[in-house]
């Protein structure tokens, strides 16, 4: 039994499938069931892991990682062999909007996670305390913003956040080396470019983008539309936190990314193009509707992982090309439209009201 919190989110909800469906070097496949610990917020969707629920194979619990409580009794009546921790507030521009939340759920949330499951773990028999793995999820915006000529961030790159999401991010990141360094509390640490992929909330950029295109909205592209990004499709990202909680080396952090900087303006138009080839429009190109808005404040200029560490010591590698992870992608979208429409509720449509109305 693993315990997965944040797993009706987008990448934990992938990891769930990927968990069930991925082959093991001997080629199996793996029914150890899971627990998802979510609090369902906006951002999180039983309907994304409904056929595990429905299964039996794995259970949710709804609860917030801040009630140490419901943790406890969480992790006593389930006894996992490990945690993979993914909740989070995790969108920049709401962590703009009001960062209260991103502190009080990625970082008090992670202590309070941290707190008991170091209980717990302290009180296992010595053979389950030895075998046991807290794996915490981060980010690669806990390293800040790269130049043109830098080099790509790596596990020894200094932490330097620029929002109040990646701040709270590497608060917890922190938190989780302390714990390991102070309790020889068994940790794991990930620190991921941006994902992309099925079952993606429609308040980032490429299903936003996607989404839109199909309503013929506007195509927000932020500022000169220059930033770059390292995109990593979400089932490799799944794939290698599969890789990292067995072979990893306790108390290490690996950088996991894409190797597919791009810049967002080429991210929105190789999605018009691909619409143009999937859902032509009745007039004119999806590109029509691309419109540069407003920047982010503060946005970070650059991101890039070296994945060098996960290669060498994990032989882990991404198996998707953008042009590949896209593709599947936007099929996914075009034939999911019972998913996006019980997440594109009138708490949505505020946000979008709240986020673009003053960007014109
Ligand atoms: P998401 O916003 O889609 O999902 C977050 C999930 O956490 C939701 O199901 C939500 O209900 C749950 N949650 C939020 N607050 C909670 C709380 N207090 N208690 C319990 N559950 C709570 O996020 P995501 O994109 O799936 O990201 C997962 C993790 O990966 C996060 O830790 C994020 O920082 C990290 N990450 C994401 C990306 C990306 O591109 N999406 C990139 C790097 C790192
Ligand atoms: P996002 O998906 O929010 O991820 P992150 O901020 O964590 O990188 O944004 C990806 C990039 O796209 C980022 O540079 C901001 C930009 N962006 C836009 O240009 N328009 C938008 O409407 C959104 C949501 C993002």
């Amino acid at each position: 039994m693993i315990l997965i919190t944040g797993a009706a989110g987008f990448i934990g909800g992938n990891f769930v499938h990927h968990w069930f469906e991925r082959l093991d070097s001997q080629g199996l496949s793996t029914d150890e069931p899971v627990v998802v610990y979510d609090k369902l917020t906006y951002a999180g969707n039983p309907n994304t892991i409904a056929a595990h629920l429905q299964s039996g194979r794995a259970t949710l619990i709804q609860a917030d990682i801040t009630d140490r409580d419901a943790v406890r009794e969480a992790l006593h009546t389930h006894r996992p062999r490990a945690i993979l921790h993914f909740a989070a507030e995790s969108h920049v521009d709401r962590s703009i909007h009001g960062p209260g939340e991103f502190i009080h759920t990625n970082m008090v949330g992670t202590f309070s996670l941290l707190e008991e499951a170091r209980t717990y773990w302290g009180a296992l028999p010595e053979a389950e305390k030895a075998a046991f793995r807290f794996l915490h999820v981060s980010t690669d915006e806990v390293y800040g913003s790269l130049g043109d000529d830098d080099a790509a961030f790596s596990e020894t790159t200094a932490y330097a956040p620029n929002s109040p999401y990646s701040a709270s991010k590497a608060g917890s990141d922190h938190l989780v080396r302390a714990y390991h360094h102070t309790y020889g509390f068994p940790t794991l640490t990930t620190n991921c470019s941006n994902n992309y992929g099925p079952y993606h909330f429609p308040e980032k950029l490429i299903p936003l983008v996607i989404l839109n295109a199909l309503e013929g909205k506007p195509l927000p592209v932020y500022g000169d539309g220059l930033n770059i990004r390292d995109w990593l499709y979400v089932r490799d990202h799944c794939e290698a936190i599969c890789q990292v909680l067995v072979k990893g080396t306790l108390g290490e952090v690996y950088n996991v990314g894409g190797i597919n900087e791009i810049r967002n303006i080429d991210v929105v138009t190789t999605i018009c193009r691909k619409l143009d080839e999937l859902r032509p429009r009745e007039s004119g190109r999806y590109e029509d509707l691309i419109t540069y808005v407003k920047d982010r404040p503060g946005h970070d200029r650059r991101y890039a992982i070296d994945p060098t560490k996960i290669q060498r010591d994990i032989g882990w590698a991404p198996s998707e090309t953008f042009e590949s992870g896209i593709n599947k992608t936007v099929r996914w979208y075009l034939d999911n439209t019972a998913w996006i429409d019980t997440v594109r509720s009138g708490a949505y449509r505020d946000w979008l009201t709240q986020n673009y109305a003053g960007r014109a």
